[in-house]
C-alpha cells in the first residue's frame, strides 16, 4: 500500500515536470520572438529542441504509468513571472530579462529533476530516474551557457536602450 502511494506521488511529480516543460516551450517561443541577436537566438532555439525532447520523454513515462498528459496542471505549474516576464516587455530590456528568466527557469528545472530522479529511484522506477537525469543534463548545460553570457547580455541590453558604453 505504501508502494502504491509512492508510485502515485511519482506520477504526480512526473506530471508536474511535464507541465513545466510545456510552459518552458511557451517561454522559449516568447524569448525567440524577442531576440534579434543571432547567437543568443541559436542558443535558445537549440534548447527549444531539447525541451521538446524533455516533454516527449516525460509524456512516454506518464503513459507507461497509466497517466494521461492532461493540461490540467499547465497553468499552475510555473509562476507567471517565468512565463513571459510580463510587464517587463515594454521597458526595452529584453536581452537581460530573457537571460534572467531563462536562468531562473533552468534552475527550477534542475531542482525538479533532482527530486524526480530520487523519488523514481525510491519507487524502483529506473526508467523515470534516467529520464530525469537526461533532462537535467540539458538544463545544466543551458544554465552554463546563460551563465557564460552575462557580459554579452548586458551589452545587448545597453544597446536596446541606445546606451553604448
Ligand atoms: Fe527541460
Ligand atoms: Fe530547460
Amino acid at each position: 500500500m505504501a508502494d502504491d502511494k509512492l508510485h502515485e506521488k511519482l506520477a504526480d511529480y512526473a506530471e508536474d515536470a511535464h507541465a513545466m516543460e510545456q510552459n518552458d516551450l511557451k517561454m522559449l517561443d516568447s524569448m525567440i520572438s524577442t531576440t534579434d541577436d543571432p547567437q543568443v537566438r541559436e542558443m535558445i532555439e537549440h534548447h527549444k529542441g531539447e525541451t521538446e525532447e524533455h516533454e516527449q520523454r516525460l509524456r512516454e513515462r506518464l503513459e507507461a504509468m497509466g497517466r494521461g498528459t492532461s493540461t490540467r496542471k499547465q497553468a499552475q505549474a510555473v509562476g507567471a513571472a517565468l512565463l513571459k516576464g510580463v510587464g517587463d516587455q515594454a521597458r526595452g530590456d529584453k536581452a537581460g530579462k530573457n537571460a534572467r528568466d531563462g536562468y531562473m527557469a533552468e534552475h527550477l528545472e534542475i531542482a525538479a529533476y533532482q527530486l524526480l530522479e530520487r523519488l523514481a529511484q525510491k519507487a524502483g522506477d529506473t526508467e523515470t530516474a534516467e529520464v530525469a537525469r537526461q533532462n537535467r543534463a540539458d538544463e545544466e548545460e543551458m544554465a552554463r551557457r546563460i551563465d557564460a553570457s552575462w557580459d554579452r547580455t548586458l551589452e545587448l541590453t545597453l544597446e536596446e536602450n541606445g546606451l553604448r558604453v
